[in-house]
């Protein structure tokens, strides 16, 4: 990336996987805009702590699935990482709501607006569960898009997170059109 074009985005910065991107990012020199939920809570004190936050880093608060709050975090950045997504840590109770909703809308919402913002590239961290649950999966290929998770089977074994990185997956290809 340029030297002058050094603001990037990172949905969810306070996660697990966002806080080491923001920190790698923060040490290689770029301005970060990171984006949390509950600005202001202790969650992100880490993140206020890392070399370089003070100047470089600036939290917004937004949630996914409001898709001003994403725009305002991504405008004036040249890239954005998509990392935020629901990771639930048991079965959850409503996975629509809970999980594939915040995912799938919030993935179009990131896209969308970057596409407005006339951001250069968008980097999506997906999962393994976007091809792992397939009851014919073969064992002797290496695994890439062409084996995306069946979603009945996602259905069937209540799979919410398998589902929603899978079906996730699918946003760009919809937008794709408008990346001229
Ligand atoms: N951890 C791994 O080993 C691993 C491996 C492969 C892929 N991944 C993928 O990497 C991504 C992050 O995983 P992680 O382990 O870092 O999870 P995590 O620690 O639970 O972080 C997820 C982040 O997403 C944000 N988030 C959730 N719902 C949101 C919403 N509706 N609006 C805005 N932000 C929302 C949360 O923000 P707040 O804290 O502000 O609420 C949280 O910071 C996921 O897509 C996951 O599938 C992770």
């Amino acid at each position: 990336m340029a030297s002058v074009a050094k603001k990037v985005c990172v949905t969810g910065a306070g996660g697990f996987v966002a806080s080491w991107l923001v920190k790698l990012l923060l040490s290689k020199g770029y301005t970060v805009h990171g984006t949390v939920r509950q600005p202001g809570s202790p969650k992100y004190e880490h993140l206020l702590k890392l070399e370089k936050a003070s100047e470089n880093l600036t939290l917004f608060k937004a949630d996914l699935l409001n898709y001003e709050s994403v725009h305002s975090a991504i405008l004036g950045c040249t890239a954005v990482f998509h990392v935020a997504s629901p990771v639930p840590s048991t079965t959850s109770s409503n996975p629509e709501v809970e999980v594939i909703e915040p995912a799938v809308k919030g993935t179009a919402n990131v896209l969308e607006a970057s596409l407005q913002a006339k951001v250069e590239r968008v980097v999506f961290v997906s999962s393994e569960a976007a091809v792992c649950m397939s009851p014919n999966l073969p064992k002797d290929k290496v695994i890439d898009e062409s084996y995306w998770s069946d979603k009945d089977c996602c259905k069937k074994t209540q799979n919410g997170y398998c589902y929603s990185k899978t079906e996730a997956e699918e946003q760009p290809s919809t937008l794709q059109k408008n990346w001229a």
